[in-house]
């Protein structure tokens, strides 16, 4: 086999619900992940030795050393082979990149998951997607939802997946790409630290800045009036709206606990949420930890006109009509 290539799609989450920071420092999540039509390439060929080299959207900013998450991915799965299997060979991975780097659509997991599919069929390693979930979820907490696709509910890190029961509803999605990047770390730091900044002034004695801890605490999203930690739980009528297929009642059901944390860390996107919503979004949210702001259209052409209007708008570096949900990573067939 001369080499594999995959397609791989960016991720929104339609609601992302925060638990407190875990021992290990990752939050327990809540969340209801969509997959959209913006796709990177990634490609994997033998090679004398392991390699990686990225072009397109952003690639200047991907780190094209050990650190980068195809690599990673590839060690990861070789390490993964049974003893006794024929040793993995080496691979060149070439990555094309649409989906901008550090923007809050997991590009850096769905490049992760095309590098496991690509190498699990050039090796023959006939892994399960489950399989590969499983060691994806070690290079990045975004890399299941990669391979699986559509609408799915995340819990733990977001590597827990069931698919969402819903109709074959298709969404139209703007999103508006901003002029900077925020790291994800980050955004989750100034999450914790706006809860316990508000949990203080509430006088809540299990804050962590009232001597408490938050650890004590239950796991919880957003935050009740008094400052105190509630369980993140699946929003029921995100749920029920997608049920219904209805993109209005989706639009009015969106939510991402940590878009008051991107919004104080990148204060822009202020304006660029309410400047879609002034445009007729149906409903507005910062992507994952942003900065890109995603907008719900009615329809193919409300989408086209929202698109063109924000452009013209000056409140975003660029923009781009997507449709939702699309599947997850998939091996692209050899043209004939
Ligand atoms: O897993 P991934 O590498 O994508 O996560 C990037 C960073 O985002 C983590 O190092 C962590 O700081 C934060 N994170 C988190 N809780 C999650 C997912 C990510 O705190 N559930």
């Amino acid at each position: 086999m001369t080499g594999v290539t995959v397609r791989v799609p960016a991720k929104l989450n339609l609601q992302l619900a925060v638990g407190p920071p875990r021992a290990d420092g990752y939050h327990d999540l809540v969340t209801v992940f969509h997959a959209v039509s913006l796709f990177d390439q990634v490609a994997v060929v033998p090679a004398a030795r392991d390699g990686v080299a990225v072009s397109g959207e952003g690639a200047d900013r991907v780190p094209a050393g050990q650190d980068n998450l195809a690599l990673r991915a590839v060690a990861a799965l070789r390490a993964a082979v049974p003893a006794g299997a024929a040793e993995p060979a080496c691979v060149h991975v070439t990555i094309t990149k649409r989906i901008p780097v550090a923007a809050g659509l997991a590009g850096g997991s769905a490049d992760a998951a095309a590098a496991l599919v690509a190498c699990n069929e050039l090796w023959d390693c006939g892994l399960s997607q489950q399989q590969l979930a499983e060691v994806g979820a070690k290079v990045g907490s975004d890399v299941a939802f990669a391979l699986l696709g559509g609408t799915a509910v995340g819990r733990g890190r977001g590597e827990h997946l069931t698919p969402a029961l819903a109709p074959a509803t298709q969404y139209h999605w703007v999103l508006a790409f901003a002029d900077g990047q925020l790291s994800t770390p980050e955004v989750y730091a100034t999450l914790d630290r706006l809860r316990a900044a508000r949990a203080a002034q509430a006088g809540d004695p299990l804050s962590p800045a009232q001597g408490g801890s938050a650890q004590a605490t239950r796991p919880r999203s957003g935050q009740s009036r008094s400052g105190r930690f509630q369980s993140p739980d699946l929003d029921a009528a995100l749920m029920s709206a997608l049920r219904s297929g209805d993109a209005a009642l989706v639009g009015r059901t969106l939510s991402n606990d940590l878009q008051a944390a991107a919004v104080s860390l990148f204060p822009p996107l202020r304006k660029t949420l309410a400047a879609g919503l002034e445009l007729g979004a149906l409903g507005a949210l910062v992507a994952g930890s942003g900065p890109t702001c995603a907008f719900l259209a009615r329809s193919a052409d409300r989408a086209l006109d929202l698109a063109a209007s924000l452009s013209g708008a000056g409140v975003c570096r660029s923009v781009a009509r997507v449709t939702g949900p699309v599947p997850g990573a998939a091996i692209v067939p050899p043209a004939k």
